[in-house]
C-alpha cells in the first residue's frame, strides 16, 4: 500500500484491503478533506480530484437501502443494465443507429420496477447476468424521494457552483450496482459531484493529459468517451503509450463526496462489502472559458481532438473513410516529435 500524507485522512470504516485489484499502472491516494479545508476548494477551483468527507450533501439519502427505495421510488420501470460479465461499459444507442449498425452491445437494457429490481439482486446466482440500475432522478420518483431530495444541501451546491462558474445542473444520476459491478474507464463531458450512499467504490481517476494514453474510441462509436483499454487484459502492443499511464484513487462509503472534475477519466468499482452499493451524482455543465492561454491545457486538446473528428466525419459523411484520411495526414509527415515542433 502507498504511504499516505498528513492530508489524506483515512475513511471511518476500512474495507476489506484484499478486494483492491492490482492494475498495471501506479496509483496514488486522492485527498480526502473536509470541505471547509481551504486545499479542498482550492483543489476543486483547479479542477482536481478530492473526496470530501462533511458536505452533508445527501444526508436525507443516507437511508436510501434497498427496502426504502422499493417502497418509495414508485411504480414506473427504471433504467437498468445487464451484463454477461462485471464490465457495464457504455453505449450510446444514438450511434448505433447513425453509424454502427453492426455494433454488438456489451449490455442490454432490461428495464423494470424497482421492486423488481430487488427481487433479481436478491435471487441472483453465480451465471446469471449482473445488473446495474442507473436512473435519473426525475418527476417520476416518489413523494417521499422528493422530499429527501429537497433536503439535499442546495446550499452547498450552490455556493460551489457560482465559486467555480459552472454551468446549470444538468441531471442526478441513481446508480444502483451489485458488488463488483465495474464502470469502465471513460471521461465524461461535464463536471460531477458524486455522492455515495451506500456501500463502497473504488474510484480510480486519471487526468485529462491521458488523452493520448487512454485511446478513446473515435467520437462517432457508440463506446466514445470511452477507453479501448480492457483494465483486466491491456494490450501493450497495440496501445503503445499504457506504460505511461499514472492514476490517482480513493475507495468512497456513505457521506462521501468524491468530485471528478470534467474530461477526467474515471473507473468505477462497487467493493463488495455490502453485496451492493449506492451512489447518486451530480452532473453540471461546464463554465464558459474566460481567457485561453498557450500551451492548450490538456482538457481543451482533448475538446480540439473530438472538433477535428466531428469536423471530418461533417465532411466525408462516412465513418469509414475517417481513418484514411487521418493515416494520410500523419503517417510518414507528422511521425517524430521534432518535426511535432517544427524544429525538424
Ligand atoms: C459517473 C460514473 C459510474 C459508476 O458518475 O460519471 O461514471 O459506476 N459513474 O458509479
Ligand atoms: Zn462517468
Amino acid at each position: 500500500m502507498s504511504e499516505r500524507t498528513d492530508s489524506v485522512s483515512l475513511p471511518r470504516k476500512l474495507w476489506n484491503e484484499n478486494h483492491i485489484k492490482k492494475y498495471f499502472f501506479p496509483s496514488e491516494p486522492i485527498p480526502r478533506l473536509p470541505c471547509s479545508d481551504p486545499m479542498a476548494q482550492e483543489l476543486i477551483s483547479q479542477e482536481k480530484p478530492v473526496v470530501l468527507t462533511d458536505t452533508h450533501l445527501c444526508d436525507s439519502a443516507l437511508k436510501w437501502d434497498l427496502e426504502y427505495l422499493s417502497e418509495n421510488m414508485g411504480s414506473e420501470k427504471y433504467m437498468v443494465y445487464a451484463s454477461k460479465s462485471s464490465r457495464f461499459k457504455y453505449w450510446d444507442q444514438a450511434k448505433v443507429k447513425l453509424h454502427c449498425q453492426d455494433f454488438v452491445p456489451p449490455t442490454q437494457r432490461v428495464d423494470m420496477t424497482f421492486p423488481d429490481f430487488v427481487t433479481k439482486l436478491r435471487d441472483w446466482k453465480p451465471g446469471d447476468d449482473r445488473l446495474y440500475l442507473q436512473q435519473g432522478l426525475n418527476n417520476t420518483v416518489g413523494h417521499a424521494i422528493v422530499v429527501d431530495f429537497l433536503q439535499f444541501n442546495w446550499q452547498w451546491l450552490n455556493i460551489q457552483q457560482k465559486k467555480n462558474n459552472w454551468g446549470p445542473l444538468t441531471s442526478n444520476l441513481l446508480l444502483v450496482g451489485m458488488e463488483g459491478n465495474t464502470t469502465p474507464v471513460h471521461y465524461d463531458e461535464q463536471q460531477n459531484f458524486f455522492a455515495q450512499l451506500v456501500g463502497y467504490k473504488r474510484c480510480i481517476l486519471f487526468s485529462p493529459d491521458h488523452y493520448d494514453k487512454l485511446y478513446p474510441h473515435p467520437v462517432f462509436h457508440p463506446h466514445d468517451r470511452q477507453s479501448q483499454v480492457d483494465f483486466d487484459n491491456p494490450d501493450f502492443e497495440r496501445f503503445s503509450r499504457l506504460n505511461e499511464v499514472r492514476a490517482v484513487e480513493a475507495v468512497v462509503g456513505p457521506m462521501d463526496v468524491l468530485y471528478i472534475p470534467m474530461y477526467w477519466w474515471h473507473h468505477i468499482e462497487s467493493l463488495p462489502e455490502l453485496g451492493h452499493t449506492i451512489s447518486v451524482n451530480f452532473w453540471y455543465k461546464g463554465g464558459p472559458t474566460e481567457k485561453i492561454d498557450y500551451p492548450l491545457a490538456p482538457r481543451q486538446k482533448l475538446a480540439v481532438l473530438r472538433n477535428v473528428e466531428k469536423m471530418l466525419l461533417d465532411a466525408l459523411k462516412d465513418p469509414a473513410e475517417l481513418g484514411h484520411l487521418l493515416r494520410a495526414l500523419v503517417i510518414g509527415r507528422y511521425m517524430d516529435t521534432e518535426q511535432d515542433t517544427g524544429t525538424g
